[in-house]
């Protein structure tokens, strides 16, 4: 960037090479084909805070403009803008914040905004609206949700069921438990109908008739360990809706993260089955939370019902013993999952986590267990990763800090070594041994063909480094003396490996292991401690 920017908002289209990203008084266009270019194409006074395509042939473009929220549709085409001013007035008040550091979200389904955002420069009136489209205004009630904190919103669509689709919205909100033992946030998903219309005049008029919410449970609750607070959330979307997962991103009071990853059929269900909290009398007909195309002529008593009862009894739990994907200390801050047909055929889900300290780790999720494959540093400088954004149909990932943005190939296989056995190990279902090459196996593009672009690769380190070339059988003479103390330290080269020390081509002798070295204590040395010792490490039978 010509300034640094330090929030931004991205929009990238599946499969485009080019990239918008909304930053202060700017949108700017980088393609990264053939060149990396930065064209400026528009300018003007304010934080841009949304940045969506709203069709074909305009994105819709709004930002803080001056503590003043505006909105302006921008012409793909003729590549000028256009002020949005809608027949309410609502010209960016609730889609597009006050000031950067507020939150806001927001999506278009269908030419239709969606967003939350706050009314009020106090950060007030934070509700989940459908506020700019054909279809008419709604927004949720002001005591729907406690003090939310918007974390992301997804859209799933249902190809034979278009008029069952719903909108979900991933939150955090305050706990009404006064209890100071009690964390005081509790994670959320909540739903909406596509084709709520609002409630008649009487009740619930230009509120959703369709708004449920339920608490996501991610825990660990032999060890009393639970993850309440969202931080991140990612859908990954599939052709048949009920296979759709939603990647959770949580952390907890004490600072671990884990991934907690949820079935968009297990969401549904609850919602659809579970009891209303707080409500013990027969649920009216049709019950809360069903999708209904004419909901301005639902009956008030039924109305009433989802006036008072928003939240369900039951949980969205985990799949997978309901327990967390993986948890552990690394403090990751976002996530977004791409899936990927490996040489084996086989469909592998691969998660992208960008932690606090500038890291992106890559880790394949096989049979619900995860291996990270490698680490990668993406940046030059030390800035810290504001967005990350993946295109699934080119394999890149756009990452980007308050100076630069930055494109990454999953496909770069290079990084992993060079030897048929580095590929193998690396586990990357995006790579294969082809040719004397670890290569893509799509294939069909020499991945290695960029050398010159302004890769990263430089700046890579590899988590994991196997280089069995450098066959390092070295016997070394070492003199010891009796009653001294001795270490033997081996060189650590994989993270994933098990790694011990051999005595005289007998005994396993087990060592104590930190990043970089597996150590073996020789204490009082004996003569039954002389003889020869050999460092063994063992990874997937090699
Ligand atoms: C890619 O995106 C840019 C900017 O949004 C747009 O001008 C261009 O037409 C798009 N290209 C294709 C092939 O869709
Ligand atoms: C896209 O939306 C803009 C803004 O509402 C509208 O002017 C334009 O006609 C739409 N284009 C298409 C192709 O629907
Ligand atoms: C937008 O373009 C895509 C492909 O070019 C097309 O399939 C789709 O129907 C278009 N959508 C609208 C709303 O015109
Ligand atoms: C945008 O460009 C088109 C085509 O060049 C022109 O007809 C239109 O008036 C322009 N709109 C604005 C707001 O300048
Ligand atoms: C958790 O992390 C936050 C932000 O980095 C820090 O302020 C806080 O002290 C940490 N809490 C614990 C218990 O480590
Ligand atoms: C590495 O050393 C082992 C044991 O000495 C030997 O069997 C193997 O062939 C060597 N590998 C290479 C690549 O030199
Ligand atoms: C251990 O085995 C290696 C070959 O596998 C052999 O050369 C060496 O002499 C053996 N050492 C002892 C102490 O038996
Ligand atoms: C290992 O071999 C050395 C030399 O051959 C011998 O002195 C020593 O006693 C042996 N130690 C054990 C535990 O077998």
């Amino acid at each position: 960037f010509d300034k640094d920017q330090r929030h931004i908002v991205v929009q990238h289209d599946e499969g485009n090479d080019s990239i918008c990203i909304g930053g202060v008084n700017k949108v700017y266009i980088l393609n990264f084909t053939p060149n990396l270019q930065m064209n400026v194409q528009e300018d003007c006074q304010n934080y841009i805070r949304v940045l969506q395509k709203f069709n074909n042939s305009s994105i819709f473009v709004c930002g803080t403009n001056a503590v003043k929220p505006q909105c302006w549709s921008w012409s793909l085409s003729a590549h000028n803008e256009t002020k949005v001013v809608d027949p309410q007035g609502i010209c960016g008040r609730g889609i597009s914040p006050y000031y950067p550091t507020q939150v806001s979200l927001s999506l278009i389904v269908e030419e239709d905004l969606y967003s939350a955002a706050p009314l009020t420069r106090e950060n007030k009136n934070l509700q989940f609206r459908r506020i700019y489209g054909k279809r008419k205004q709604v927004w949720t009630d002001e005591n729907w949700m406690k003090s939310p904190k918007f974390i992301g919103v997804s859209h799933i669509k249902r190809a034979d069921d278009p008029d069952n689709e719903k909108i979900y919205l991933f939150f955090m909100e305050r706990s009404l438990d006064e209890d100071p033992n009690v964390d005081p946030w509790i994670s959320r998903v909540a739903q909406v109908c596509k084709v709520d219309e609002g409630g008649p005049k009487v009740i619930l008029n230009s509120r959703w008739t369709t708004f449920l919410k339920a608490k996501l449970r991610c825990s660990i609750p032999s060890e009393a360990i639970y993850f309440n607070r969202l931080q991140d959330v990612f859908v990954l979307h599939s052709e048949n809706w009920r296979e759709s997962r939603v990647y959770g991103l949580f952390t907890s009071t004490w600072n671990f993260t884990a991934v907690c990853v949820y079935s968009v059929e297990e969401i549904d269900r609850v919602f659809r089955e579970s009891t209303l909290k707080g409500y013990s009398s027969t649920l009216p007909n049709p019950r809360p939370g069903t999708c209904h195309v004419k909901s301005q002529q639902l009956f008030p008593a039924m109305l009433q019902v989802v006036k008072d009862h928003q939240e369900v009894d039951q949980w969205v739990q985990p799949i997978g013993d309901r327990t967390p994907l993986f948890f552990g200390r690394t403090p990751y801050q976002k996530i977004t999952v791409d899936q990927v047909r490996g040489a084996d055929g086989v469909l592998r889900k691969v998660l992208l986590l960008a932690t606090g300290d500038r890291k992106i780790h890559k880790v394949v999720e096989d049979k619900h267990t995860p291996f990270n494959m490698l680490e990668i540093h993406p940046f030059k400088t030390s800035a810290a990763i504001q967005s990350m954004t993946l295109d699934s149909t080119t394999k890149k990932l756009y990452v980007g800090s308050a100076h630069e943005v930055v494109e990454i190939s999953l496909e770069n296989c290079d990084w992993h070594g060079n030897t048929k056995l580095d590929c193998q190990l690396s586990r990357d279902p995006y790579c294969t041994w082809r040719n004397g090459h670890c290569t893509s196996v799509r294939g069909n593009k020499l991945l290695t063909a960029d050398k010159n672009s302004r890769e990263p690769s430089k700046d890579l380190r590899i988590g994991k480094v196997m280089n069995p070339n450098e066959n390092k059988s070295v016997l070394f003479y070492i003199s010891v003396e009796r009653e001294n103390m001795f270490f033997l330290s081996c060189p650590v080269n994989s993270q994933h490996a098990h790694y011990w020390w051999l005595h005289n081509n007998t005994t396993k002798l087990e060592c104590v292991r930190d990043k970089d070295r597996c150590i073996y204590l020789l204490q009082n040395v004996t003569p039954q401690q002389y003889g020869t010792y050999t460092c063994i490490s063992e990874e997937e039978g090699y």
